[in-house]
């Protein structure tokens, strides 16, 4: 949905400003015509931008959805062309920068995503002493769909009596942050959560909130959210977790940001901690610092 949702955006924003406009236009790699002055020098200053500060590695062959991704902003700015908006970026306008990332990150995600994961965690919290309160780290938490399955798994199985459950929730994407902070959520989204969570978790709104669905108060006060850029060189955090979510982020950096994230998250990782890595992740150039442990679950190699 939030795909779609960034699609629907990208293509109203790349239509020409109503009355034309003078920007020169191009052509794109896929032969549609570009209202804004960008040309390939001015993708690669993106590619770098983007690399150096929020570990996006862009495949060459964005081009397009780069130009429909930030010719908002454009528009936003009232700027004709690409060099002229990426000197603002480029200067460091923390506002700007801030647009340009939440732009060019990719927020897919939905509630209870590969399953599996959350059957795992169910089992282990079923299992942990009362007096255990457990720590859960959700790195790249988009809109709030997977920590708070992450809640709500861990709500029935303390089933009143487990031990406390703490949730942080990060994201470099702010957009997406103050979504999830909202816990509001189109109640077709909630597809994937089963009925008695549904009913037991979210409460269904009327009138002008016909088809929307809050999360309740009691899985809310579970999740704290923040953001967290994961490339940053020192990650604010306190303690260590005894499960991380680290799932369908680690796609979009090479592999030695990989290697760096994950020498970190083996530091912030409990001794008897699971790391989660989305299906299409697999770390195999880390075997010297995790193992598998089921489906594309980690544990630290000791
Ligand atoms: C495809 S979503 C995955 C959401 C969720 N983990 C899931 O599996 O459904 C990827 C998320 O990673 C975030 N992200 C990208 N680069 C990041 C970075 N350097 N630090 C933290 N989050 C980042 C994006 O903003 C986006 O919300």
């Amino acid at each position: 949905m939030e795909g779609v949702l960034k699609r629907l955006a990208d293509r109203s924003a790349a239509r020409p400003p109503a009355g034309g406009g003078s920007a020169a236009s191009l052509w794109g790699d896929s032969g549609t015509p570009f209202h804004y002055h960008f040309t390939p020098e001015d993708f690669a200053r993106v590619r770098a931008f983007i690399y150096r500060h929020a570990g996006i590695a862009l495949a060459p062959g964005k081009m397009d959805m780069v130009y429909s991704r930030l010719a908002r902003r454009l528009r936003a700015r009232e700027i004709d062309s690409f060099g002229e908006y990426l000197k603002i970026v480029e200067s460091g306008d923390r506002e700007e920068v801030e647009a340009f990332i939440n732009a060019l990150t990719t927020n897919m995600t939905s509630f209870f995503r590969e399953p599996h994961h959350f059957r795992i965690l169910a089992e282990r919290l079923a299992r942990r002493p009362a007096d255990r309160p457990a720590t859960i780290w959700s790195c790249a938490s988009s809109s709030g769909e997977e920590p708070f399955s992450i809640a709500m798994t861990a709500r029935e199985a303390q089933q009143g009596n487990g031990p406390a459950v703490s949730i942080l929730a990060t994201d470099i994407d702010t957009n997406v942050l103050a979504r999830a902070k909202r816990g509001v959520y189109p109640v077709d989204q909630l597809q994937k959560v089963p009925e008695h969570l549904r009913k037991r978790f979210f409460l269904r709104g009327d009138g002008k909130h016909e088809g929307l669905a809050r999360v309740k108060e009691e899985l809310r006060r579970m999740v704290t959210f923040r953001r967290l850029n994961l490339l940053d060189e020192k990650w604010p955090l306190r303690g260590k977790f005894d499960f991380i979510f680290c799932r369908n982020v680690m796609i979009y950096f090479d592999k030695k940001t990989q290697h760096a994230i994950l020498e970190k998250m083996a530091q912030v990782l409990e001794p008897d901690g699971l790391l989660f890595v989305g299906h299409s992740e697999s770390f195999h150039h880390t075997q010297e610092m995790f193992r598998l442990c089921g489906n594309t679950a980690y544990a630290l190699r000791r």
